[in-house]
Order: structure tokens, then C-alpha cells, then sequence
């Protein structure tokens, strides 16, 4: 309890601004809006009969899921509120086309918040750096299945 910072120290600490702690909580809730959107899409591309579209979806729900650990440890450490608008609900999808354009938009959204997360976060070092580690990463997941989708 002792050292623990409060939400103004992480401030003054320059470790966080009120701008960037609404960005991480905007991320933190897309990528658990991802998490539920590739989990869903796993159990419908499994009705489909399609395994492998299955099992990467779910791959990627995992991967969305330690995407939002990270950004849920970053505003935990700068004891701020780890967001109170309700959760969003992405579009599943019925076919395979439709699962794979609904997770490209999803990666895409990612990309352009984690740029302006970043652009919100410059000089603040580890703040920025999250959003640029994590964005780098959401423009690989959009480049994969923009490959899919050619
Ligand atoms: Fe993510
Ligand atoms: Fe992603």
C-alpha cells in the first residue's frame, strides 16, 4: 500500500496526463471488445465447418486480451479508473467474408486509436511507447488479414 502512487503523483510524475489515461482507457476497452468479437467469431467459424479460421480467431482473441493486461496494468500503476463507459459490441459476422472484413475494421480502428494514443502520450515514455509496441502489432493483425481479404 505503502508506495503505491496516486492518480495526481503518476500525473505529476509525468508518467501519465488526464488526456493519455482517457486514451489508455479507450484502448483498454477496445481490445476487450476485440477479445469478445474473435471469441465469437472462433464459435461461428467453427459452425462454418471452417477449423482453421476457428482457430485463428481465437488466437487472435488471445492476443487481444494480453493487449488489453497491458494497457489495464498501465492505468492500475497510475491508479486511475480503468474507464466507466460501457462495453462496446463489435459485429460477428455469419460468413467467413463477413468475420474476416469485421475484424480488418476492428484491427484498423486499433491502428488509428494506438496512433493518436501515442501522438496524446509523445514524451512521456512508457505511455508512448505501449501505444506504439501495441499499434505496431494491431497493423500486423490488419496486414494479415488484408492478405485474406485481396
Ligand atoms: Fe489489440
Ligand atoms: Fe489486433
Amino acid at each position: 500500500m505503502g508506495n503505491r502512487l496516486t492518480r495526481e503523483d503518476a500525473v505529476e510524475a509525468g508518467r501519465v496526463t488526464p488526456a493519455v489515461i482517457g486514451w489508455l482507457q479507450r484502448a483498454l476497452r477496445h481490445e476487450f471488445a476485440a477479445a469478445r468479437q474473435f471469441t465469437l467469431q472462433a464459435v461461428v467459424a467453427g459452425r462454418l465447418g471452417d477449423a482453421a479460421l476457428a482457430a485463428e480467431c481465437e488466437r487472435g482473441a488471445q492476443d487481444e486480451l494480453l493487449h488489453a493486461r497491458r494497457f489495464a496494468l498501465e492505468l492500475v500503476e497510475a491508479s486511475a479508473p480503468l474507464g466507466d463507459g460501457a462495453p462496446l459490441n463489435l459485429p460477428v459476422g455469419a460468413t467467413v467474408m463477413e468475420i474476416l472484413e469485421n475484424a480488418r475494421a476492428t484491427e484498423a480502428q486499433a491502428v488509428r486509436l494506438y496512433r493518436e494514443g501515442a501522438r496524446a502520450s509523445r514524451g512521456l515514455g512508457r505511455a508512448q511507447r505501449l501505444f506504439e509496441q501495441i499499434g505496431a502489432e494491431e497493423a500486423l493483425h490488419w496486414e494479415e488479414l488484408n492478405r485474406r481479404l485481396r
